[in-house]
């Protein structure tokens, strides 16, 4: 039986890497070995992500937990490297643009071990987000790139990667979605604070551009300050972000609902019952466009382009003194846009699956 390793880490990784765990286990074809960093740790950033995703327990927990890049890189790349020594993979499977995807493939592809690169291409043509830099390096060492979206492949075409490496099977953020959203509840969270669906603004930041710099996270607390006195806001923050609020001593209105992290169900819940969102992530940029609610992308450009030209998401720049007129113009126009990029249909991880069937073990 051939041996396909699966690498996890981070939040946006479990939810992207289920679905395909669960399409290649079911194939009864392959000896499966799940592997988890552990760059995120706490509870709500990741045991609570297998435990709604029905995910079985990682094979190897690796817990190498925060450090500067260079640190939690190098941690991945030294324990991983053993893993793979010891029980060597036919084929390594990293998803999206985290530290975790480019260590365990830069540690893979010195060994000579082919490398899947799922959300392959995606480019936001700015290298001083650290994602830029994980997302060329990853898929210029991988063999198969698996795409969510035409233009992607353009991309790697441009950067010299091969037309048969490339395959365009849709989004596996998008399959978790389609398959749990009968579970996605978040009626309890509501009502506690007196909610009412379809009547507050959903935000999540955690770019360092925009919360690691004082100055900006002030800037950023004025306006949701401002924005909340005419729209109640729920704000689930990530342990970054709660660290520098934290840390600067920063103030919030009593007119935002501030949270530790939420679960999958229940913050997807909180997504699609929204008034509209603002953030800076890249997960919630597509599952906004699936759902059709308006997402205000605090960022000067997006590695997402899709989530424009087809869904409801709008690239606001990262001026957050600007942020409150950008959204009273837009409220005031009440423009909703719906359309779901192709093969964003719940059977990315099937296409995956039928490709590594059938064309690379
Ligand atoms: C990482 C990814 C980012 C992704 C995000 C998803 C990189 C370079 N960045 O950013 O692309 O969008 O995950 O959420 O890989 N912390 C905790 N508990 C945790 C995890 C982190 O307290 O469980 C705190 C630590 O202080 C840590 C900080 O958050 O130093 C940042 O964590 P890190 O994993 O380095 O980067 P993220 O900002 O989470
Ligand atoms: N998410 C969650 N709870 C939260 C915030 C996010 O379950 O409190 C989910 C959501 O599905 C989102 C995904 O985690 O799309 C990825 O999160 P994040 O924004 O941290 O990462 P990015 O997509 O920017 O890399």
């Amino acid at each position: 039986m051939k041996k396909i390793d699966i690498v996890v880490g981070a939040r946006p990784n479990y939810i992207k890497a289920f679905p395909v765990y669960e399409a290649l286990m079911k194939t009864g074809n392959y000896n499966l070995r799940l592997i988890n960093t552990g760059q995120h740790y706490d509870n709500n950033m990741s045991k609570i992500f297998f435990q709604q995703l029905g995910m079985k327990k990682p094979d190897v927990d690796l817990s190498v937990g925060s450090g500067s890049h260079a640190a939690q890189t190098a941690k991945i790349m030294i324990n991983i490297e053993k893993e793979f020594l010891t029980k060597r993979p036919d084929l390594l499977i990293v998803f999206g643009d985290v530290n975790s995807t480019i260590a365990a493939a830069l540690t893979a592809t010195k060994l000579n071990i082919p490398i899947a690169h799922i959300e392959a291409g995606l480019r936001s043509f700015d290298r001083t987000m650290p994602e830029e830099i994980n997302r060329l390096l990853t898929d210029q060492i991988s063999n198969f790139l698996f795409t969510t979206s035409p233009e992607a492949e353009n991309n790697l075409l441009a950067e010299g990667k091969k037309k048969q490496q490339i395959h365009f099977v849709g989004n596996t953020m998008i399959d978790s979605l389609v398959k749990f959203e009968k579970l996605f509840n978040c009626s309890q969270l509501l009502k506690k604070r007196n909610l009412t669906k379809n009547e507050y603004i959903l935000v999540t930041l955690h770019r360092p551009s925009n919360v690691d710099n004082p100055t900006k996270l002030k800037d950023v607390a004025n306006s949701l300050n401002k924005i909340s006195e005419r729209s109640k806001i729920i704000w689930p923050i990530h342990p970054r972000t709660w660290q520098k609020l934290t840390q600067y001593k920063i103030y919030l209105n009593e007119g935002i609902y501030i949270t530790k992290p939420k679960g999958y169900l229940e913050f997807m819940g909180l997504q699609k019952h929204a008034k509209f969102i603002i953030t800076d992530s890249g997960g919630v940029q597509e599952e906004s466009t699936y759902f059709g609610i308006p997402c205000f992308t605090v960022r000067d450009n997006t590695e997402r382009p899709i989530t424009l030209s087809k869904g409801s998401n709008m690239l606001v720049g990262s001026d957050f003194t600007k942020l409150s007129n950008a959204i009273s113009e837009f409220t005031n126009k009440e423009k909703r846009n719906k359309l779901v990029p192709k093969k964003w249909d719940g059977k990315a991880a099937e296409r995956i699956t039928s490709i590594i069937n059938n064309k690379i073990l």
